[in-house]
């Protein structure tokens, strides 16, 4: 199978080009990225030299995915599928600034399924997230819930997904769409919970708690998500939605005094700062129809959080590398655009 992945260079799409090209040894995977301030080609630096020098089985194209010319050039060139990561992902940033938001979520989302649409593409996998059913007080979401996002990154990822749907109802584009809970792993950017809060105790400064620190969120190891995905692109069926949930659920708080505890910090090292406006309170996914498919998170949270602290200490090339900007300077000498 060919591939083209969008967003490949930032934390999922690229933990997910290397899980299907270490699993499927005759596949190949065309990776279009836009290098924001997310997107690090570090993150695949073993793929590129393996896969990508030798194999000739990978490749990399720098490009927006709202420039209909790239995008036409690299759907035009007959993939079997796309596999559409490629977006903003902080919830934080859409709120100081949504522009990057509605651009990139909708109109890029709307420019891949329009050359989906002209090439014929044989399968559309539409990344979603659990944040567009909303905050959920009790119970679970399921597939067919009413939508209600409370931040203008979730109202971007739900106008996604209905564009997506409405291509297939009005095209019969043959799309999938997933959605997922609160992944974490490796090569994660240092502004999302986890990995900022690992670098700044392994830095020795504090962790900032949003609030009272007891908003829930359910934990998806990535490489969990990885297997998640593949099997929805080799077997969801069209038109459908898959939640894929870890099965983790925790508040912040516990998630903090879980990393405090294994990197040996009292609780002082944290510091509760002003809540993040609209905050949602807790996220809770009912994944049985995933699960139907055959598909089950295999990470316990305790345990692959402490393989994930382990990765980041392990692996302090790669963070300097973002904190000191030097990624950047490397790929946009070796990417420019234009
Ligand atoms: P990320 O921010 O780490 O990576 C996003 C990637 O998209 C980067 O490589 C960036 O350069 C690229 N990109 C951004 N704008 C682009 C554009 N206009 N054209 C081409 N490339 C562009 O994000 P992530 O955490 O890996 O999330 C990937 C996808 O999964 C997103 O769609 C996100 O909404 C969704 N998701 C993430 C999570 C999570 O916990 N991280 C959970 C559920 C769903
Ligand atoms: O639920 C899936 C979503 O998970 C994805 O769609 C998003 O792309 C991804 O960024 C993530 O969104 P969250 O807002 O849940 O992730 P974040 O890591 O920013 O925050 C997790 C929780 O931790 C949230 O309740 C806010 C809180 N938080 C976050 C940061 C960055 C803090 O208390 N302090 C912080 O510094």
């Amino acid at each position: 199978m060919n591939i083209l992945v969008t967003g490949g260079a930032g934390f999922i799409g690229s933990n997910f080009i290397r899980h299907i090209l270490v699993k499927y040894p005759d596949y190949k995977i065309i990776n279009l990225d836009k290098l924001t301030y997310a997107g690090n080609l570090d993150n695949l630096r073993d793929i590129e030299h393996i896969y990508g020098l030798s194999e000739k089985r990978y490749g990399f194209v720098r490009g927006d995915i709202c420039d209909a010319a790239v995008v036409n050039e690299v759907v035009g060139r007959k993939p079997d599928a796309i596999v559409h990561f490629a977006a903003e992902s902080h919830v934080d940033r859409s709120i100081t600034n949504s522009q990057e938001f509605l651009q990139t979520n909708i109109l890029g989302t709307r420019v891949l399924l329009e050359a989906g649409r002209q090439y014929n593409i044989g399968k559309f996998v539409q990344i979603g997230t659990d944040e567009v059913y909303g905050s959920v007080e009790d119970g679970y979401s399921k597939e067919e819930d009413v939508l209600e996002p409370n931040s203008p990154y979730s109202v971007s990822k739900v106008a996604a997904d209905l564009l997506a749907r409405a291509y297939w109802i009005t095209f019969g584009t043959p799309v999938v769409i997933t959605r997922s809970s609160n992944n974490f792993g490796p090569y994660q950017y240092p502004e999302k919970l986890i990995p900022l809060f690992i670098l700044n105790l392994i830095e020795g400064k504090k962790a900032p708690l949003y609030g009272d620190g007891m908003n829930v969120r359910d934990w998806l190891n990535v490489s969990d998500n990885c297997e998640a995905i593949d099997l929805v692109l080799h077997h969801g069926k069209i038109g459908e939605i898959y939640n894929i949930g870890g099965d983790n659920e925790r508040t912040n708080l516990d998630v903090t005094r879980t990393i405090l505890d294994y990197l040996n910090f009292d609780e002082n090292f944290i510091e509760y700062i002003k809540d993040r406006p609209g905050h949602d309170r807790r996220y809770a996914l009912d994944s049985s129809k995933i699960k139907q498919l055959g598909w089950e998170p295999k990470q316990r949270f305790e345990e692959a959080i402490k393989d994930t602290i382990e990765w980041y200490r392990n692996n302090e090339w790669w963070w300097k590398r973002i904190k000191d900007g030097e990624y950047r300077k490397y790929y946009e000498k070796q990417y420019p655009v234009g």
